[in-house]
């Protein structure tokens, strides 16, 4: 026998003399993909500078098996309001700790994904990579911050720190235990940001009654022929148009004419084309209020340039043309201008149907942005792009992304709870129709909130058809503006604790989607309180409750 091993050894080694391999760990938060697909997309690059990589979910590696790590890759999104992703979470406290080893023998490089119109730009990734260099690893490439438009910085990032890691660290002669190839592969979407599906608008209908403060719109899109699909959970991406009064009051206050012609990443177009479809020119970018307060010598402006916090503040609200037009002394050019704004980006919206109720459409349910402040009309760009400009009949372009763990549990028999006041209700009406068509038995459980139970209560008549025909085995209600006191969906679930931590005693998995700035965090804080005290815990041991939730994906979020 062991001769034959032996024999088996030294031809394994003639045959194939370079078997030594260059390990490379790599990990990703990720809460809608993206960070994730970065992740294998790196694994898969590493192949050519003789790197196999590992690549790893956080909540599916510990602190000290990545201190082991010689060469580490993370790539990490931040979320909500300049949180970790929620499957960073656990690994990060856990890396934060005092309590942390050391990684004096890790080689690393960080990649951030982020959104620049938000507080905290990039922030998880820039605490791995300040913690990492604490802990005493060596950075072998400066960390790249990516706004929305993530993939050309990426792809920049890989090419440098692939090459550079890879003559870092000791060669094995072992396979390390998980590769990236043997990890299932999702199923790939069709179609993406650079190939979108044209959609066709069937059905738009008021969700709110006329007299509600708010209007909140239900909209079915046509996916025939597409021979695309999605899941219960996912989001469907819009790529909208800005207005042409918002175009005309660019144009007006820039002193330029609509069909002039300027350059826009190396392509020459009418400049009307430009803000109509290719430029972010509501919000004002960053770069564009840091030009405006170095032209101007504002006072105002100038103070606040390193608080995003402060700047946000001072210009709530604010959009390009009322900040154009209060320092008209400082007037750009249109090119200069086009310089300083982003692209147009795609807006992600929670599906609310499941393919399994209704064929070849999805539906959406979108709150429409409209407000005035100084005399000036505002309309968010796509809620009312689909809310005024795009007609029945008329295509809108989109692609789907997939939101892995935010999904109906496979088990049929798992409860659910799910907690999803105003336009957070989305999701939630896709889970039980799929629950409904996929004969779940498990029981589901809703928590609902708007302002007004009159005018503002959505899908009123489907969810109590639901309630009464039992696939609702409890539906609470929270009108916050019905009475005196605010009633939020945290109080309902307070009320109703005992009872609800029973639920997740038996296995609940428990949802969360809408306003993540308060309401998430609200819930957030009740969910501890329950769960602390029903389960009589202290202060660890509900802690540990809750991050052993998050790990078994039996607490997740879809916030924005
Ligand atoms: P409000 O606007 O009356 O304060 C959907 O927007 C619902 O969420 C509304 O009823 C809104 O109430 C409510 N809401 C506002 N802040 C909230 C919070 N911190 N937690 C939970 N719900 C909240």
């Amino acid at each position: 026998h062991s001769r034959l091993l032996i024999k088996e050894e030294t031809v394994a080694q003639s045959v194939q003399p370079a078997m030594q391999i260059k390990p490379l760990t790599i990990i990703y938060g990720s809460q809608t993909g993206n960070a994730e697909n970065l992740a294998e997309e790196a694994a898969q690059m590493a192949k050519n500078h003789g790197l196999l990589a590992s690549v790893f979910d956080m909540d599916d590696i510990s602190v000290s098996q990545l201190s082991e790590a010689e060469r580490l890759l993370v790539i990490t999104s931040t979320y909500g309001d300049g949180e970790m992703p929620d499957n960073a979470q656990l690994l990060w406290d856990e890396i934060n700790a005092q309590s942390a080893p050391s990684f004096e023998s890790t080689y690393f490089s960080v990649l951030a994904l982020g959104d620049t119109n938000y507080d905290d730009f990039c922030i998880a990734g820039i605490q791995w990579d300040e913690r990492l260099e604490q802990l005493g690893a060596t950075r072998v490439a400066q960390r790249i911050d990516c706004d929305v438009a993530y993939e050309a910085p990426a792809e920049q990032w890989m090419a440098e720190v692939l090459p550079t890691i890879a003559q870092k660290g000791s060669n094995l002669d072992q396979q390390p235990a998980r590769t990236s190839e043997q990890k299932p592969k999702k199923h790939k979407a069709k179609f993406n940001k650079e190939s979108p599906l044209k959609a066709k608008l069937l059905t738009k209908m008021r969700l709110t009654d006329e007299c509600s403060s708010k209007e909140t719109i239900h909209y079915e899109l046509s996916l025939m022929d597409s021979g695309e699909h999605y899941d219960a959970g996912d989001a469907l991406n819009i790529i909208a148009h800005n207005s042409a009064t918002l175009v005309n009051d660019l144009l007006s206050v820039l002193n330029a004419r609509a069909e002039q012609h300027e350059t826009y990443n190396g392509k020459t177009d009418e400049l009307e084309y430009i803000f109509t479809e290719l430029l972010e020119i509501r919000q004002p970018s960053k770069d564009l209020i840091h030009e405006i307060a170095r032209l101007s010598s504002c006072p105002e402006l100038l103070s606040r340039l390193g608080d995003n916090q402060a700047m946000s503040d001072y210009l709530w609200g604010v959009d390009t043309v009322q900040l154009l037009k209060r320092y008209p002394d400082n007037a750009l050019s249109p090119a200069q201008f086009i310089q300083l704004a982003k692209p147009m980006a795609p807006r992600a919206y929670s599906i609310s149907s499941s393919l399994k109720k209704h064929p070849d459409q999805v539906h959406l349910t979108i709150a429409s942005v409209r407000y005035t402040q100084d005399e000036r009309q505002h309309n968010g760009v796509c809620s009312t792009y689909l809310a005024d400009l795009v007609k029945i009949g008329e295509s809108v372009t989109c692609y789907f992304s997939a939101n892995k763990h935010f999904s109906v549990p496979n088990d049929l028999a798992a409860p659910i709870i799910m907690i999803g006041p105003g336009t957070g209700i989305a999701p939630f009406r896709a889970f039980l129709e799929e629950r409904e068509a996929t004969h779940a038995t498990g029981d589901n459980w809703l928590f609902f909130g708007d302002r007004n139970a009159k005018t503002d209560y959505l899908y009123e008549q489907e969810l109590t058809q639901m309630y009464q025909n039992g696939l609702l085995t409890r539906l609470d209600l929270a009108f916050s503006r019905d009475q005196a006191e605010k009633i939020y969906v945290q109080d309902k679930m307070l009320a109703q604790g005992e009872t609800l931590f029973n639920w997740l005693e038996n296995g609940a998995y428990l949802y969360v989607c809408g306003d993540a700035y308060k309401m998430a965090k609200d819930v957030d804080a009740t969910l501890y309180t329950i769960v602390q005290r029903y389960g009589q815990y202290d202060e660890n041991q509900t802690q540990e409750y809750m991050a052993n939730l998050k790990k078994q994906k039996r607490y997740v979020r879809d916030v924005y």
